[in-house]
């Protein structure tokens, strides 16, 4: 038996984890990046790249970009045809986004990734399941079993091993909101009540700045930034590095230019969070709701743990702790918590399990 990873196979971005000296970390891929985005660029001639160099490549061929797929694994009516006219399910570009993080993952580890354990969200059904675990064996790998991902989320936060409690795992992701509530027993992680919106994620908050960005542009007599090609991918990349920007510092630009003039737009951090507040107040509604079917308030709740790329936003933390009336636990890397959590699985299924769950709540 190879060496067993864990793998969060995500809408926007993919992370791979194994347990390594007796602790889950986090494993860089070939371009020294933990995250590798979930795009797959079909290049002709059999020609396919994966990542980074992909998602670059939006700007420049969309039509050849497959994006987004997670959305459509178990949907035998979806497929991504290329401008070569080749047609690709989604079960095949999963597959190949899987290979590809094996193989950076082989390399970091310097021993073969024969055996996985792959997150899946809460509200995946049979179908969404059958295709995950189908795209693991189109990528040659075995799959040891499919995770939750809150349940992963909460392995790698420490949730099981000590006191039984209640938990909120609150994902907003580039793809997916998915809130849950877990019994969390010695051994054991258990659903109350999950819900989500497999429609919001972080691209919805891009797509905000990036209307309010052009509207910008257009008024000092600018070129339209929404083109359909080009321009728009370069507007998406610079919205999102500038959202990122937003969760560090109250203020950023973004630079654009044509032939004739450059043109800046200014962007505060109280402008994109009043720009954002529906998506925000959107993912509050859930949360409420999915504490009504579970039977509980939030008083009851002994600890909400936040993951997922977008909870970095500082509203969204204002948010959780202004419902809740406490502060939410980030003490896991947002990012990687998912992919800790099916490693120590992962570590667990192959029987020598080098790491007590209870010491997955540190930092890697
Ligand atoms: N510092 C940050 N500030 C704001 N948003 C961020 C930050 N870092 C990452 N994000 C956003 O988080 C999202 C990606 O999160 P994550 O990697 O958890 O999603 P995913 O696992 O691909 O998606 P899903 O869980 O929906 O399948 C992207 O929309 C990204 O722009
Ligand atoms: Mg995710």
């Amino acid at each position: 038996m190879g060496r067993a990873i864990g793998i969060d196979l995500g809408t926007t971005y993919c992370v791979t984890a194994a347990v390594r000296s007796g602790r889950p970390e986090v494993l860089w891929n070939r371009e020294g990046d933990h995250l590798t985005p979930a795009v797959v660029l079909f290049h002709g001639r059999g020609q396919v790249l994966v990542g980074k160099t992909a998602k670059h490549a939006t700007r420049d061929i969309p039509a050849d970009c497959a994006e987004f797929v997670k959305r459509q694994l178990g949907n035998p009516d979806w497929a991504f045809v290329d401008s070569h006219g080749g047609a690709h399910g989604a079960e095949k570009v999963s597959g190949l986004i899987l290979r590809r993080l094996a193989d950076d993952a082989a390399e970091v580890l310097g021993e073969e990734v024969s055996d996985v354990v792959i997150s899946v969200p809460a509200s995946f059904d049979d179908a969404c399941r059958k295709a995950t675990r189908e795209a693991g064996e189109i990528a040659g790998l075995n799959v040891l079993k499919l995770v939750s991902e809150p349940a992963a989320a909460g392995i790698a936060f420490g949730a099981t091993g000590v006191e039984p409690g209640t938990l909120m795992v609150y994902d907003l992701g580039g793809g997916a909101f998915d809130v849950t509530v877990m019994r969390a027993e010695e051994h054991s992680l258990r659903v109350i009540a999950t819900s989500g919106d497999r429609g919001l994620g972080g691209f919805d908050f891009d797509n905000v700045l990036m209307s309010h960005v052009a509207a910008e542009v257009r008024a000092q007599s600018g070129p339209d930034l929404f083109d359909g090609g080009r321009r728009e991918a370069e507007l998406r990349e610079k919205c999102e590095q500038a959202k990122y920007a937003l969760s560090r510092t109250h203020q950023t630009r973004l630079f654009f230019s044509d032939t004739r003039n450059s043109y800046t737009v200014e962007v505060t951090r109280l402008r994109f969070e009043l720009m954002v507040e529906d998506l925000v107040r959107r993912t509050a509604r859930i949360a409420e709701d999915v504490l009504h079917d579970a039977g509980l308030s939030w008083a009851q709740i002994d600890r909400i743990l936040l993951v997922g790329g977008a909870t970095r936003m500082p509203m969204v933390r204002r948010m959780v702790e202004r419902l809740s009336r406490r502060s939410p636990d980030t003490s896991v890397d947002p990012d990687e918590a998912v992919a800790l959590g099916a490693a120590i699985l992962a570590d667990l299924e192959t029987g020598s399990p080098r790491t007590p769950t209870s010491q997955a709540g540190s930092r890697t």
